[in-house]
């Protein structure tokens, strides 16, 4: 079955990502394009109306877009949009703040009369013909203009997180404007994408490996919902996650999904690999390649498998669209690395809290759908410098201290992450009254919608100080504990 859809223009921002997720929370499908690919992605997806949203629309262009295809642009954009369009800016106010906007019956504000939105410039414009200001502030400029006739419309402020005003404007311009039907759900998304697997696998195989992470969970729970014990589930334990993390998994996913594993023990194979090795791009590359092998080698036992599924998700997509990173391209390695006929990747068109959410549809439970994003090289980025089995011990033990501790103050759905990292810094303390040398363990808790920015959470300070004496007490080796309170930017979340 197609869903009705609304095709989002990145042009250079994030927020695409955001729009598209509020239009599918009202049930309209939606998907996000470079700007430069407009028109192969107009006449591949077709999408009943268009968003552009950004800071400039110059890298779009104007003749891709079908005169009969409604159109909003949104933000700075909108006033590149009034200008190919054949207006122009005759006035400009910085103001960066909020202003109280009144709406004019349009269609597009349906239901709103006032509200406040914030505006970074605010430009006076002088309309195109035919277009009309669709809203009004004190100040005399058009905050949004439109053509109800061409079903063309630029709003000059931004939509925000937690903005019900912006979320009715969305949800207008896709219902009422593009008349998109709002029938696209998970649940729908589910039955659907468990039919084109059935048809895809046939009478043959599939294999996917878990790594441990939510979307492979998923995708594995998904995969066996449709074909059932034609997938062999492959879990290879690393050692570099989290503590108990990998019994998490190996105990509960058989129970829930009724999907059973194949456990795979390289903790060793993977800690040989990582002696001496201290950088940390390094690192990320060496538990890659050793992940490869291990699943090629593992896989090789199961004689002929048809296909290889993959727990790819949309920011995988995205990220492959829009940067250069090695993740990026290295999506899809073990295609290369193993004879399939067919690579599935049933979740690729999901965002990450959809994918959490589908796991919950399909019987999986909180402890394993609603973990914290967690790097691919595990606790080898948090173990700073090099990477032994006795230091992830220390580490491990002292992260999971923390992490009890935030549990028991009830903070872990208020904190976007919170980990330990191992500092290689041996710092001078006093252990049963000598002089001893120990390591510096550094404490990080963050805030944060996207992970493009963060902010320290603000933990209590006797949370802080109970962590400090149960991991001074508990964990041998670390004599002192540190309170990371930067912000990204500049910081990253992580320290390597
Ligand atoms: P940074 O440290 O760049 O992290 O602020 C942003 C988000 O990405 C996660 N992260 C990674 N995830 N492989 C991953 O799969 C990695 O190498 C990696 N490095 C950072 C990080 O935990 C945060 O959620």
């Amino acid at each position: 079955m197609t869903h009705d859809m609304i095709l989002v223009i990145d042009c250079g921002t994030m927020v695409s990502r955001f729009i598209a997720r509020l239009l599918r929370g009202e049930g309209v499908y939606s998907e996000i394009t470079k700007a430069e690919k407009t028109a192969q992605a107009i006449s591949a997806k077709k999408p009943k109306g268009l968003i552009i949203i950004g800071d400039t629309a110059e890298s779009l262009n104007y003749d891709d877009l079908p005169d009969d295809l409604p159109l909003l642009a949104v933000g700075k954009c909108s006033v590149d949009l009034c200008k190919a369009l054949g207006g122009n800016v005759t006035g400009e106010n910085e103001i960066n703040s909020i202003s109280s906007v009144i709406y004019s019956s349009s269609k597009l504000f349906d239901g709103l009369a006032q509200s406040n939105r914030k505006f970074q410039t605010l430009y006076s414009l002088n309309l195109p013909g035919g277009f009309s200001e669709l809203a009004y502030v004190d100040n005399g400029s058009t905050p949004a203009f439109g053509s109800e006739i061409r079903r063309i419309y630029g709003l000059q402020f931004s939509i925000e997180q937690n903005d019900p005003e912006g979320l009715k404007i969305l949800s207008n311009f896709a219902k009422k404007i593009c008349r998109c039907t709002d029938d696209w759900s998970l649940e729908a998304f589910a039955e659907e994408t468990i039919r084109s697997i059935q048809e895809q696998v046939g009478d043959g195989r599939a294999l996917i490996a878990l790594s441990g992470g939510v979307d492979t969970c998923v995708c594995a729970a998904l995969m066996h919902k449709a074909i059932g014990d034609k997938l062999i589930c492959v879990f290879v334990d690393s050692g570099l996650m989290r503590e108990d993390e990998a019994e998490l998994i190996s105990r509960s996913f058989p129970i829930e999904t009724g999907c059973s594993i194949e456990y795979i023990d390289a903790k060793t194979r993977f800690l040989d690999r990582l002696r001496g090795v201290k950088d940390a791009n390094r690192k990320r590359e060496v538990v890659r390649d050793e992940m490869l092998h291990t699943v090629a080698e593992a896989t090789a036992a199961f004689g002929k498998v048809d296909c290889l599924a993959e727990g790819t998700i949309y920011p995988d997509i995205l990220a492959g669209t829009f940067s250069d990173s090695d993740a990026a391209k290295d999506r899809n390695a073990l295609m290369d690395h193993i004879d399939f006929e067919k690579l599935l990747e049933p979740i690729k068109m999901l965002f990450k809290g959809e994918v959490r959410r589908l796991g919950g549809i399909l019987g999986l439970s909180a402890d394993l759908t609603s973990r914290q994003p967690f790097p691919e090289a595990g606790l080898a980025v948090r173990c700073l410098g090099e990477v032994t089995e006795e230091r992830i011990d220390i580490l491990s033990r002292a992260d999971a201290i923390f992490r009890e501790e935030i549990k028991a103050a009830e903070l872990e759905t208020r904190i976007w992450q919170y980990f330990a990292i191992l500092t290689d810094m041996k710092v001078a303390g006093i252990y049963n009254g000598d002089e001893a040398y120990g390591y510096a363990l550094i404490l990080r808790a963050v805030t944060s919608n996207d992970a493009l920015s963060a902010n320290a959470f603000r933990l209590p300070s006797d949370l802080l100080e109970r962590v400090m004496e149960r991991v001074t007490n508990e964990v041998s080796g670390i004599t002192r504990v540190l309170y990371d309170v930067t912000k990204k930017p500049p910081a990253l979340i992580e320290w390597e």
